[in-house]
């Protein structure tokens, strides 16, 4: 019998590089490093097979795979149990959520190894035998092999992909830009300049220019941009022809209009749109 101890790990820091593992998955053996060099990764993991909010959280991966894919994520899920296990429950998980594949590989760990590398264990949830099982974890990992982001949910609380798909958003624009992402931020709206960028370096770093808000303590450190990679102005500024620029023009009002309806992992759509 393995003492709680035997499953402690430190927990890992934003900035550590990840651990290499390699493990069996229902796709066949998988040597992490390889399977993710170099693309930014997401690993995530759940309690147990066969049960509710799990079977929901994996259909809906499987309908966003194709967002995780145009972002250039690759797709890992995890959970305590072999592949036989994983493997029978794939069935119910695609017939439960309409339309989904479950096209990523799901690691067995049915040791915990994996689990207690990673530190996702929740001593709170314990199986039959008494092991614990891991916690809704979320690990996205850059294509340096860091971790850039980790969310932490308990075992009775799914999670909101859609806000996964943001925060890869903001991370991907963030990491390469000078800019960070207000509260709600979503794919084309105004980002903020970071606080460590003068005025002189923020003002040839984006040419659009960016505003300087007013606030009572008569400090300048809210300054807003619009997003830098989003080229708002493409349309009216690449020659065309005239047929073209009129439907795109068309087009443009049509996706802009639609803004408020799109659910934010569309406006990636409405994004390229303006970029193309
Ligand atoms: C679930 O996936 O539904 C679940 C798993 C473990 C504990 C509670 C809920």
């Amino acid at each position: 019998m393995q003492t709680s101890t035997e499953f402690e790990a430190m927990a890992l820091k934003l900035g550590d590089t990840v651990p290499d593992f390699t493990a069996d998955s229902t796709e066949g053996p998988i040597e992490f490093y390889k399977y993710i060099e170099g693309s930014w990764a997401i690993l995530f993991s759940h309690p147990n097979d066969f049960t509710p909010v799990c079977t929901t959280e994996l259909g809906a991966v499987g309908n966003f795979l194709p967002e995780f894919e145009k972002r250039g994520v690759k797709v890992i899920a995890l959970s305590c149990n072999d592949v036989v296990s994983h493997k029978g429950w794939i069935g119910d998980i695609e017939s439960y959520t309409p339309g989904a594949k479950v096209g990523y590989p799901i690691l067995a760990d049915p040791t915990r190894e994996l689990a207690v590398k990673f530190g996702m264990l929740d001593p709170d949830e314990i199986d039959s035998k008494g092991i614990p099982l891991t916690a809704r974890a979320v690990f996205i990992i850059g294509p340096d092999k860091k971790l850039k982001l980790s969310i932490l949910y308990p075992a009775t609380t799914g999670r909101n992909f859609h806000e996964v798909l943001r925060v890869i958003d903001s991370l991907q624009l963030t990491a390469n830009f000078s800019v960070a992402t207000p509260v709600n931020w979503n794919v084309g709206d105004k980002c903020m300049v970071i606080p460590s960028l003068s005025n002189e370096a923020a003002t040839l770093k984006f040419p659009k220019g960016f505003e300087t808000v007013e606030v009572p303590s008569g400090r300048s450190y809210i300054r807003l941009t619009p997003q830098p990679n989003v080229d708002w102005e493409c349309l009216s500024t690449t020659p065309q022809s005239d047929v073209g620029v009129g439907i795109l023009h068309f087009l443009s009002i049509f996706v802009a209009n639609s803004e408020f309806f799109l659910a934010p992992e569309c406006k990636t759509m409405h994004f390229f749109f303006y970029t193309w």
